[in-house]
């Protein structure tokens, strides 16, 4: 029996904030898994800023997207059929070619994951990318430390959720920016965030968080940049460490923008920033196993913000840069 499967490919690449027209829509007719593969039927998949990077075509870490074939994200599926004796027909798998119904994948490149641990959406949220990603650059970037006060912008996404909370299980104290008063009240009331910014009402950044933070910031974990970059370079204390983990306020740029104004704070007062990029920490394990415990401890939250169905997942992706999202942005294509 052939199996057709729906698909959204790259139909143009984006000027400026990608639209409904940048995407298309296609029918596969799927190959008979071959010795070692996996049939998969996508549950949820995960749409991510990044992928507003691969849609460019130029250098990066990783390929950019091809028009004409299929968009690539994290994705929890259901094996359908298993040629591969480690996976049999019902188990959860994640894996990397979202943006399809069902796909033929190898299946060395799909990972297990177990319903018992988390739900499995959590898999794409505090225990996938945005969890590790938000951990690995408090705790291996900024080498955060009790008692450093840390600023983490777009504090209500996936990222910015949970490294607010991993902060202050660390014992640090954190200021949020966020686009929202609803966002401010949930970072500040559910996750613990000691004082929300919400950055579109504010005025002056720099003064705001200088308010917030009258002794000055430890820590910056970077989601955004421009002017919340600048902001934190005015406010930072001494030796104070920025974790450069994404810089969503240009990603739709089609020139980068001019640079922070006041970049010499970084000499005056010797701060350390780093970008980081997820992939240069393949192992994290015990990382991952920390953070699965306070989730089942309820130490940790997580939101969704759910769009239903394939046809829908351009609209979830671009909502991520107007801030449709609290939480993880996700698409459920299927009922687990
Ligand atoms: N380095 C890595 O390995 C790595 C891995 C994953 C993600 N990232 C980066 O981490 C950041 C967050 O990613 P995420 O997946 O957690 O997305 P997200 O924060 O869940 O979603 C994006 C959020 O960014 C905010 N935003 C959008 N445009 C903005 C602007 N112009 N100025 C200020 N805020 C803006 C919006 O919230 P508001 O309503 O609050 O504005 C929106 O909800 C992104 O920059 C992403 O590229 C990096």
């Amino acid at each position: 029996m052939t199996i057709a499967a729906r698909e959204i490919h790259l139909k143009s690449r984006p000027t400026g904030v990608p639209g409904p027209e940048n995407f298309e829509f296609t029918e596969r007719v799927l190959p008979v898994p071959a010795e070692g593969q996996l049939l998969v039927r996508t549950l949820w998949m995960s749409v991510d800023p990044y992928m507003r990077g691969r849609m460019v075509d130029r250098p990066s870490y990783i390929e950019p997207f091809q028009v004409g074939q299929p968009l690539e994200g994290d994705a929890v599926s259901v094996v359908e059929q298993s040629r591969d004796d480690r996976f049999k027909p019902g188990d959860f798998v994640k894996h990397f070619y979202g943006w399809r119904e069902r796909v033929v994948i190898d299946a060395a490149t799909a990972t297990k994951v177990d319903p018992a641990i988390a739900p499995l959406q959590a898999w794409l949220g505090p225990l996938g990318v945005p969890g590790l990603t938000a951990y690995a650059g408090l705790v291996h970037v900024a080498k955060l430390k009790e008692g450093d006060t840390v600023f983490v912008s777009a504090a209500a996404g996936a990222v910015g959720s949970m490294a607010v909370q991993i902060a202050k299980i660390k014992g640090a104290r954190v200021i949020g920016s966020v686009g929202s008063d609803d966002k401010a009240r949930w970072v500040r009331d559910e996750l613990g965030a000691d004082a929300v910014i919400n950055y579109r009402t504010a005025g002056d950044l720099a003064k705001a968080l200088a308010e917030a933070a009258p002794e000055g910031i430890d820590v910056y974990f970077d989601n955004v940049g421009g002017d919340h970059l600048d902001a934190a370079l005015a406010v930072a204390n001494r030796y104070a460490r920025f974790a450069i983990c994404g810089m969503i306020a240009q990603y739709n740029d089609e020139t980068p923008p001019p640079g922070p104004r006041n970049l010499a704070a970084l000499i005056v007062k010797r701060i350390a920033m780093q970008g980081y990029i997820i992939l240069d920490y393949p192992d994290l394990t015990n990382e991952t196993r920390e953070m699965a415990g306070w989730l089942a401890e309820g130490r940790i939250k997580s939101r969704d913000t759910v769009v239903e169905g394939l046809e829908n997942a351009p609209k979830a992706f671009i909502g991520l840069f107007s801030g449709d999202n609290t939480g993880k942005m996700l698409v459920r294509l299927a009922e687990g």
